[in-house]
């Protein structure tokens, strides 16, 4: 009787959400693409909806402002572009005896020229343009005209343009001279890391994926995962939700929905991989052990097929 009684309840209910979506089915679709509901996000809806999500397992169903229409896309494109253009002159400009400051202020002037903003200025009182971590410096290292580059030296550097309201966020390793094998092997693997997490990247998976696929492979070749930082969802904010871990377990967090645009940063130690934020300047995270630290970020959007990359 009670269970009959609660599967009616349930039948009402469903029924009643039905009612409601099939009289917006002509309504302009919530995404802003302007087409009909019906032909736009109607079956995605119904696709959440027919999901399961445990609480147990932590699972999170993806909020509607953090799905970017083709419009939002075309805007992350058109700053991508710029940021891959300042990214590009880094390699002409990275050598022996030149100073990071001066690195700094030829991105900032190559996106100003483009009309666009180094997004990375200002944000959160960041005092530079662009963030070059060296050797041990696993992120937000500030531009100095004191931090002169050596032959030997390994270094990341990151970038965020926003152009017209949209982001792009991406970074890339540069090497000094000779560099020694092991800085090497931590490069080019770090770089395959971000490449399985982006493949582990996709639609009606969980972004809990990409950090199970990343710690895997980073473990696999002895290194350690940076989890005080992360990757996020990037768009029409800087940051935003989900925060993509780089080591965790697979199925867990926010559901990739086709829309959503994220970046995959992971941040690799050759030793431990616990950090530390410079007590002076509050920015510059450095491993905890003085060991070296690589990372490579794309921003990429999540389709229907897989992961799509915008920015790298
Ligand atoms: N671009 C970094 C990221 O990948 C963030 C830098 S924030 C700054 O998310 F303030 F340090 F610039
Ligand atoms: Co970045
Ligand atoms: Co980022």
């Amino acid at each position: 009787m009670f269970s009959n009684y609660a599967l009616r309840i349930a039948h009402y209910a469903l029924k009643f959400k039905e009612m409601l979506r099939n009289m917006k089915r002509n309504d302009p679709c919530w995404c802003g693409s302007g087409k009909k509901y019906k032909k736009c996000h109607a079956d995605f809806d119904a696709r959440i909806d027919e999901m399961k999500f445990v609480k147990a397992h932590n699972q999170i169903r993806p909020p509607k402002r953090l799905i970017n229409n083709a419009a939002d896309i075309e805007g992350i494109k058109r700053a991508a572009v710029i940021n891959t253009g300042a990214l590009d002159l880094m390699n002409e400009l990275v050598r022996e005896g030149v100073d990071t400051l001066t690195l700094n202020d030829a991105a900032h002037e190559f996106i100003t020229s483009h009309g666009a903003h180094p997004s990375c200025l200002g944000f959160e009182g960041f005092p530079k343009s662009i963030c070059i971590s060296v050797n041990n410096v696993v992120c937000h290292g500030i531009p100095s005209r004191k931090e002169i580059l050596k032959s030997g030296d390994i270094l990341n550097i990151d970038i965020t343009t926003d152009l017209d309201g949209y982001f792009a966020d991406a970074s890339r390793m540069y090497t000094v001279g000779e560099i020694s094998a092991e800085a090497q092997r931590l490069i080019d693997t770090t770089r395959e890391i971000m490449e399985v997490g982006i493949a582990a990247a996709q639609p009606w998976h969980f972004v809990g994926d990409i950090g199970a696929a990343c710690g895997k492979l980073a473990h696999e070749n002895g290194y350690s995962v940076v989890t005080d930082l992360g990757g996020h969802g990037v768009g029409k904010k800087f940051h935003l939700e989900p925060f993509v871990s780089h080591d965790c377990r697979a199925n867990t967090g926010m559901l990739l929905v086709p829309g959503i645009v994220l970046t995959v940063e992971p941040m690799i130690n050759a030793g431990r991989k616990e950090v530390t934020v410079d007590d002076k300047d509050n920015w510059t995270v450095r491993t905890a052990d003085g060991s070296l630290s690589a990372q490579w970020e794309k921003t990429i959007l999540i389709t229907e097929t897989g992961a799509q990359v915008l920015a790298s």
